[in-house]
């Protein structure tokens, strides 16, 4: 169901961008606007901006930017309709609903697979009160020293043994039956025969930020293989962007100051039992570039936590490898090995939380963890240890992290400084790329000009009388500024609520570079300038109309007043 605009309109009026982005990214005043160095690239020396007047950002050294719906969804890495959620759960606002247009194809299809893997997580959750077996299930939990309290929490349920415990509650039911196959919750064997993926396991619902089930991971109750069966990819559950344990963390912590991330499903619920209730698992894969970037948003530090054995510490290498280029200035990375044979679950449970979270708190930071590691590798062949030093620097894009470790390097081969270093290796250091705006650079057209004050500042059209030439005039774009003086003729808008009712119009990507190209008009000659171009313009249109009666060979009486009329005016406007 689509969201009304009016709302999302309502919303970008009532979210201030500047408040917003400050909480994440300290703003610091300039002038008219707020700059910070920007958080999706790395850079020394601020070239973000957010203005407060245009309710919008941009990046100068990246080229970001968009109203506070984008930095939303770029920051913290959320879908168009998550973002509007967040922001108006920050606003207090529920999000409303309507029938009808704007929908994609897809999306149908998708919220019956949500509603069916809600069901099914509510069937397995009550299979665990209410089966005949749940005696074995209660045991196995006991067993495991789960308390009620955190199964409650991470919804975690019993899929009962046989083939049909959950296809049997949609027998007459085909369609249900389809989508639960596409959701992975059943599989068909070659005979076309149906049957429950899931079966005789204990049930970890896996949710996505919003909270919705988009996987499971189920355990045998005992030594069983394989000792987990997860959901496969499906046209919702995309393992590797997923992180188990992220949506209970967030429901704990708005703002979390460290998360830390654990191999295993009974890890994050032992830990959470436990009161480290910042614990996440990355689904049985090793972290992807996906799963790092949400961590790193949301909180400062990130804590790999690894087994000790040498299975671990690869685990822990392949996820540096993973993290570097992603790191942005201020993101601490810190990896943690627990002792041979130990995983967090058995950890906190023998030690305690503080104990735990004391061995966090000494946790090897990242570049101790990487000359460890090269150290290991190479001995005491330096030639070696610096050549696989420098590729993984060289990943790095955030300056200050590659200028340490570059210290840190220059330090362990016996150099002076990272200068010498340098210069011995000819190494460039990432020095941020300025994007040019292609095409935009200068006054442009008059056209141009026009569309670029008018977008940057809608109140020039509000209330303005109608242009009729514009319409007629036959000139590339034209379209583009009548439509816009069309709409803001009738509402009063800033620019960020203009270029919201443009997402998914097809010139969109023209309006969003109009909006931040700096156009070099003057606050105080905006409004001059502006009429100097619609001027223009109907000129452009008079010289149109000019031409087509010209070239006519026989023009009837009106017309020739006509053409008497327009080379009057024509005369008085080019003097
Ligand atoms: P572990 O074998 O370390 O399991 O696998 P665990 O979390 O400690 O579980 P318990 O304590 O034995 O119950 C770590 C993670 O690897 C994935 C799962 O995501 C698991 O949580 N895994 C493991 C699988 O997907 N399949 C398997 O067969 C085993
Ligand atoms: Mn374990």
């Amino acid at each position: 169901m689509a969201i009304p605009r009016d709302f999302i309109n309502e919303l970008i009026a009532r979210i201030d961008i500047v408040d917003l982005i400050d909480r994440k990214v300290p703003l610091k005043k300039a002038g008219k606007n707020h700059s910070a160095c920007c958080p999706f690239h790395s850079e020394k020396s601020p070239s973000f901006t957010v203005s407060r007047d245009k309710q919008f950002y941009h990046c100068f050294g990246c080229g970001a930017h968009g109203n506070a719906i984008d930095f939303v969804m770029e920051y913290d890495r959320l879908e168009f309709v998550d973002a509007i959620e967040e922001l108006a759960g920050q606003l207090g606002l529920a999000v409303p609903r309507e029938q009808g247009t704007g929908k994609r194809p897809d999306q149908g299809l998708s919220r019956d697979l949500y509603e069916l893997m809600e069901e099914a997580n509510l069937f397995y959750q009550s299979q665990l009160r209410q089966h005949p077996d749940k005696k074995k299930v209660v045991d196995y939990l006991a067993f495991r020293g789960l308390s009620d309290e955190v199964v409650e929490q991470f919804g975690i349920g019993f899929a009962p043994d046989g083939w049909d415990g959950l296809l049997g509650r949609y027998r007459q039911n085909q369609a249900a039956q389809d989508k639960l196959l596409t959701a992975g919750m059943l599989i068909a064997n070659d005979n076309g025969k149906r049957y429950d993926r899931f079966r005789d396991r204990l049930m970890f619902p896996i949710r996505d930020r919003r909270g919705r089930v988009v996987g499971f991971g189920g355990r045998v109750l005992g030594d069983g293989t394989p000792k987990y069966l997860n959901s496969p990819e499906t046209p919702i559950f995309h393992k590797g962007n997923e992180l188990y344990g992220l949506y209970e963390l967030k429901q704990k912590h708005r703002d979390p100051q460290h998360v830390l991330i654990v191999e295993g499903y009974m890890d994050v619920v032992a830990l959470a039992q436990f009161g480290v209730d910042y614990a996440v698992a990355s689904l049985g894969t090793s972290t992807t570039a996906e799963q790092f970037q949400l961590l790193v948003r949301s909180a400062k530090q990130v804590i790999c936590c690894y087994d000790g054995d040498q299975a671990g510490r690869d685990a822990a290498w392949r996820a540096l490898e993973t993290a570097l280029p992603l790191l942005k200035p201020g993101d601490q990375v810190k990896f943690m090995f627990l002792p041979q044979g130990e995983d967090p679950d058995t950890m906190v449970r023998k030690i305690g939380k503080e104990a735990f979270e004391a061995l966090m708190h000494n946790a090897l930071l990242l570049p101790e963890f990487l000359f460890d590691t090269l150290s290991n590798n190479h001995g005491s062949d330096k030639g070696a240890l610096a050549k696989q030093a420098i590729s993984l620097i060289e990943k790095v894009q955030d300056t200050v992290l590659q200028n340490l470790l570059l210290e840190n390097l220059a330090h362990k081969l016996g150099m002076n400084s990272s200068e010498d270093l340098k210069k011995k290796l000819g190494f460039a250091v990432n020095k941020a790329k300025p994007l040019n705006a292609k095409g935009l650079q200068g006054r442009g057209t008059p056209l141009r000009l026009a569309i670029a004050l008018l977008v940057q500042n809608p109140s020039l059209g509000f209330g303005l009388i109608e242009q009729p030439a514009l319409e007629r005039l036959q000139m590339p774009g034209i379209e583009l500024l009548a439509h816009l003086l069309e709409i803001t003729r009738e509402q009063s808008l800033n620019s960020a609520q203009l270029l919201e009712l443009h997402r998914e119009h097809e010139q969109k990507s023209t309006l969003t570079k109009l909006a931040q190209w700096d156009h070099q008009v003057a606050d105080e000659n905006v409004l001059p300038e502006f009429k100097q171009t619609l001027i223009w313009l109907n000129n452009q249109y008079i010289e149109q109309l000019y031409q087509e009666l010209s070239l006519k060979q026989t023009l009837t009486k009106d017309e020739k007043i006509q053409l008497t009329k327009l080379i009057a005016i024509m005369k008085g406007t080019s003097k």
